[in-house]
């Protein structure tokens, strides 16, 4: 990372000079709105909101609905933080892990879904991809930025790797959580994205253009779900010719 550091300053030094504080949440919203190209969204959800930071500027989209999905303990943080950025009462708050509670039955689907920092908290990583592939409108967009692969052997291979039973240290050197236990790469993310039937996959250079360490570490994607239902080639988990349904979110 140290070396990513160097390399990384004259590109640092140089946004300080110029003033440019966007981190890589304001890019990557950037990317979403150019994604949309100015067409206007129904119903928008925020997975794992935590603080609120990334709720301010997807209201700015003027969306019908939005609506924040997070885990019941989040509760307080996540409602004070909404009210000391007056912004509570513009959004519907549903509290349940949303890989097991029914919390967001009853306002599928959505347009966009924005879900960053999440993905890799949940060890049903392919089950909460193929989840949100299903709670998308036909054309909707998903937004899912998450932590990457840290092992210099498999970072850049399509796997997962598993932190069980690692050392506290190894942990903290490699800026991960204790509570993480499956990182997955890059290409296991853009695999999976394919193999759930999203189509125009694009990797977003939001962590690149804030720095190269983080873009190490970090990944971000924004894919379509398509508006016909007819499964592409890369489309695993479409493809009904089986006799028992392949991947399904149940
Ligand atoms: C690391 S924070 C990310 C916060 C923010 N989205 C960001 O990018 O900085 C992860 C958030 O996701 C929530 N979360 C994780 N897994 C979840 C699940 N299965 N269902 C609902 N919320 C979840 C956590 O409670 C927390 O608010």
């Amino acid at each position: 990372m140290f070396i990513y550091r160097c390399l990384d300053l004259p590109g640092r030094v140089l946004r300080r000079l110029r003033g440019d504080k966007r981190d890589y949440r304001i890019h990557l919203f950037e990317h979403l709105k150019a994604r949309l190209g100015g067409r206007p969204v129904g119903r928008v959800l925020e997975v794992g909101p935590r603080d609120g930071i990334d709720t301010e500027p997807l209201l700015t989209l003027n969306p019908q609905r939005l609506i924040l999905a997070d885990l019941p303990h989040a509760k307080e943080v996540l409602e004070t933080a909404l009210t000391k950025r007056g912004i509570l009462d513009r959004v519907e708050l549903r509290y349940g892990n949303i890989m097991y509670d029914r919390v967001l039955e009853d306002v599928l689907p959505f347009d966009v879904i924005w879900c960053t920092g999440v993905l890799y908290h949940n060890p049903e990583q392919l089950r909460m991809i193929v989840r949100l592939y299903d709670w998308l409108a036909p054309d909707g967009l998903l937004v899912l930025e998450t932590a990457t692969a840290r092992r210099a052997a498999t970072r850049n291979q399509p796997c997962v790797e598993i932190w069980h039973n690692v050392p506290k240290h190894v942990h903290q050197a490699n800026h991960v959580s204790s509570n993480v236990t499956h990182l997955p790469s890059r290409s296991a993310i853009a695999a999976w994205l394919e193999m759930a039937g999203f189509a125009d996959i694009e990797h977003s250079p939001c962590h690149r253009q804030q720095s190269m360490s983080l873009a190490q570490n970090r990944a971000a994607f924004i894919c379509r779900k398509p508006a016909e239902a007819a499964a592409a080639e890369g489309a695993y988990y479409l493809h009904t010719e089986e006799n028992y349904p392949l991947g399904r979110a149940l």
